[in-house]
């Protein structure tokens, strides 16, 4: 990503945080976005006293949440979220999403579902029209290929994702593969998403288009922000 883009995704970032307030239990998302909202919830701990408690949605969330001085829990201890902060992949129109680039997208969709609010934090590069890019499904690594079949009949090109240092597939923080699959422009977002929850062994898919009415959208420009 660029320099501007850094500086647009610290511009979300900082915004987002600025939503938590005392007391809040926070949902914490995945990738270099949601970053800077919890560089920003760190310092607002660490000089305001702010008191707060991050469910992390991944081993990367945990750790920078760590390192930011942010308490951590757990969605047993809090089923109910006063607010989730997180990155996304791409963002239409209606506010539907495509996340999962970062192989977080399990976690992430139970913790926005457990949130009252959804602060989503982008730059402009990730808003579009209609939604295209690749959708990212957790599978279950004992039906890859049965899974892989039924995408393909759903209109995806579906390839295993391999290989980000290490040899074979990309296994997520639940123990399962990553498929992503190609749909070209995708017109319903919605049923594309029910299509593929009604696959057994597909545990989840980086489609968030139920959540409309909660999510907030702060998109990150090179001086400040705009809120959608
Ligand atoms: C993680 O699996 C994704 O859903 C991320 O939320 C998404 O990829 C955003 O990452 P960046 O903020 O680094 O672009």
């Amino acid at each position: 990503s660029t320099a501007e883009q850094a500086v647009s995704k610290r511009n979300a970032g900082h915004r987002a945080a600025e939503e938590v307030a005392d007391g809040m239990v926070v949902g914490l998302g995945t990738g270099s976005t949601v970053f800077f909202a919890m560089e920003r919830l760190g310092k607002r701990i660490a000089e305001d006293g702010l008191s707060i408690a991050g469910v992390p949605t991944s081993y990367q969330a945990a750790i920078r949440a760590r390192r930011y001085g942010i308490p951590l829990t757990s969605l047993d201890e809090h089923p109910e979220l006063d607010i989730a902060i997180d990155g996304a992949d791409q963002v239409d129109p209606a506010l539907r999403l495509i996340k999962g680039r970062g192989a977080a997208l399990l976690r992430e969709k139970c913790v926005c579902d457990a949130a009252r609010r959804a602060v989503i934090v982008v730059d402009g590069t990730k808003m579009v029209e209609t939604l295209d890019a690749p959708v990212p499904v957790e599978v279950l690594p004992f039906a890859v290929e049965a899974v892989s079949r039924r995408l393909a009949a759903l209109g995806a090109d579906p390839v295993l994702r391999e290989g980000v240092k290490k040899d074979g597939p990309v296994v997520t923080d639940n123990g399962n593969f990553i498929v992503d699959c190609s749909f070209g422009t995708i017109a319903d977002p919605g049923r594309l998403e029910t299509a593929i929850a009604s696959i057994p062994g597909a545990l989840e898919c980086g489609l968030f288009s139920a959540y409309t009415e909660k999510i907030t959208v702060i998109v990150g420009e090179e001086k400040g922000c705009s809120v959608v």
